[in-house]
């Protein structure tokens, strides 16, 4: 297959279980999946850490696995918890394609693995990603390695940028959403919600700057971070025709 094709999805369907993924999942696989998916989670309440609920687990065949429950928040949360009401693909689905579709551009990302929903109208959903083995999020590691934490900021710049030249808004993106393994590589998560961008080039850019320091200032990381982020993706920027 050429580099950057796309790979035709496998549906499948277990029960009430709708499945999707690149890969064969065999029906032991599937199986483990689905007694995940109603495994009871807790919501991780670290720094920066989100609000949706994982489980980890190692999938047979598949390797170290992290399974996000989509919730919602606020007061919406309290009635309707773990379902959404559907229009059109779900957004396990739209989160599954773009971390296919950034991989694809060369940004560092988590391997996709299966989503999963369960109901029609209103539904629950999961998301099922390759895990990052032994990480930190940069906001942790800012916290007790600061100055490998800024040397990380270029790269992760290199991938913002791939971003920006692909007009791929990431609404949420912040140094808790930046994974870093043992060897220093980056990965951007949690692109849910993310979307194609319709306005100019520098709009993008401005807005990945705000959204970024606007999280360092809440949770009082150190100001360096939105510093570098700020000279590296907008000042040091030589922008052409927008
Ligand atoms: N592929 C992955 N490997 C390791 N940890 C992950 C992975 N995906 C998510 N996590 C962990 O789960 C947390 C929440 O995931 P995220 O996609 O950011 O959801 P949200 O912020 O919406 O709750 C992350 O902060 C990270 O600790
Ligand atoms: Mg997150």
């Amino acid at each position: 297959m050429p580099v950057g094709a796309t790979k035709s999805l496998h549906r499948m369907k277990y029960g009430a279980y709708h499945i999707g993924a690149h890969e064969h999942l065999s029906p032991d696989q599937i199986e483990h999946l689905v007694t995940l998916f109603n495994r009871p989670t807790r919501s991780s309440e670290l720094t920066l850490g989100g609000r949706t609920s994982v489980t980890i687990d190692e999938i047979e065949g598949v390797g170290p696995v992290v399974i996000k429950h989509y919730r919602r928040g606020g007061l919406v949360h309290f009635f309707v918890k773990q379902t959404y009401l559907r229009r059109g693909k779900t957004r396990c689905r739209l989160e599954y394609e773009m971390l296919d579709k950034v991989r694809r551009i060369g940004v560092g990302a988590p391997r996709p693995v299966a989503y999963a929903s369960r109901g029609k109208l209103i539904y629950r959903c999961w998301l099922v990603t390759r895990e990052v083995p032994s990480h930190k999020t940069l906001a942790a590691l800012s916290m007790s390695d600061l100055n490998r934490a800024v040397y990380l900021i270029e790269p992760i710049v290199r991938a913002v940028d791939r971003l920006i030249q692909n007009r791929i808004l990431h609404v949420d993106l912040h140094p808790g959403n930046v994974l870093v393994d043992p060897d220093d590589r980056t990965y951007l998560i949690d692109f849910d919600r993310a979307g194609s961008y319709r306005s100019g080039e520098k709009a993008l850019r401005t807005r990945y700057v705000a959204r970024w320091k606007r999280a360092v200032i809440k949770h009082r990381l150190p100001d360096v971070l939105w510093k570098e982020m700020q000279v590296r993706l907008l000042e040091k920027h030589t922008s052409g025709p927008q």
